[in-house]
């Protein structure tokens, strides 16, 4: 079997998720590029393969357990392991008014879908996946966090995605306590804020800038910090 290392990426068929997926690719990570839509996705794949890339496919939405299910057995039998998952497929359903987006308004079904995807979609991808990185001694967990999620700096409005970053934050810390001991790094980054659809136009970060600490954290050696929260290769709050 080769030495190459196996990285997953959700959501990736735009935005940071194909970034990464391309500066992954380009460090000889074999690089499974994932999308809820099978349009998107092999149109992402194409354009890669376009400019000289070779990357791998599968359709993958992370809010679905049977396409979590599907995604884990297609690893299985291809791959045998998977070396890093990155939880990086996400949404910001919030309203842009910060009277509607305030928590005294925000309709709960907006913040239990939202949930659905930015928490337990990387709780289903964990569940699924981590038993591999036991069984092969190795895995490096990257969870798309954001500042917005941080309590030390907590405010008001956008309260789902708010309140679903900090709870990916704490999905970080308690998977790295419990998989301390296997050499599995789970670390939650903060991109910045970053122009992609979801950051808009006058974002302040480019897309290589955004992905740039979660590059440097899926190529760390053994006995580096888990359960940490960084941005541009810093711990944070
Ligand atoms: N951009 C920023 O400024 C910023 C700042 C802080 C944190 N982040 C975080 O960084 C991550 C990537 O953000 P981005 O700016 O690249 O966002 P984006 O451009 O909106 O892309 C989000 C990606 O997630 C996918 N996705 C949504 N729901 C999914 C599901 N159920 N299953 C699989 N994929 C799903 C989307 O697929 P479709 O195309 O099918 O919708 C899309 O590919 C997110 O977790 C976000 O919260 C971004």
């Amino acid at each position: 079997m080769s030495n190459q290392k196996i990285a997953v990426v959700t959501g990736a068929n735009r935005g940071l998720g194909l970034e990464l997926v391309r500066q992954l690719a380009d460090l000889n990570f074999k690089v499974v590029l994932t999308s809820r839509d099978d349009t998107k996705g092999l149109k992402a794949v194409d354009e890669l393969h376009r400019n000289g890339l070779k990357v791998d496919y599968h359709n993958l939405d992370v809010a679905s357990d049977k396409s979590v299910s599907k995604f884990t057995a297609f690893c299985r039998q291809k791959y045998g392991r998977v070396d890093v998952l990155v939880n990086n497929a996400g949404v910001l359903l919030d309203s842009f008014d910060p009277q509607n987006a305030s928590i005294l308004n925000v309709d709960i079904n907006r913040i239990r879908d939202t949930m659905d995807v930015n928490v337990y979609g990387a709780i289903r991808m964990s569940q699924a996946i981590v038993p591999m990185m036991i069984e092969h001694n190795y895995g490096r967990i990257i969870n798309f966090s954001s500042e917005m999620g941080q309590l030390s700096d907590m405010n008001g409005s956008f309260a789902a995605y708010r309140l679903s970053k900090t709870a990916l934050n704490a999905v970080t810390r308690i998977l790295a306590a419990e998989t301390e001991g296997y050499n599995i790094q789970v670390n939650s980054i903060c991109p910045g804020w970053v122009k992609t659809d979801m950051g808009g136009p006058n974002a302040t970060r480019d897309v290589s800038e955004g992905v740039a600490t979660a590059v440097w954290l899926a190529q760390q050696p053994e006995n580096r910090p888990s359960g940490r929260f960084y941005r541009d290769r810093q711990e944070i709050d």
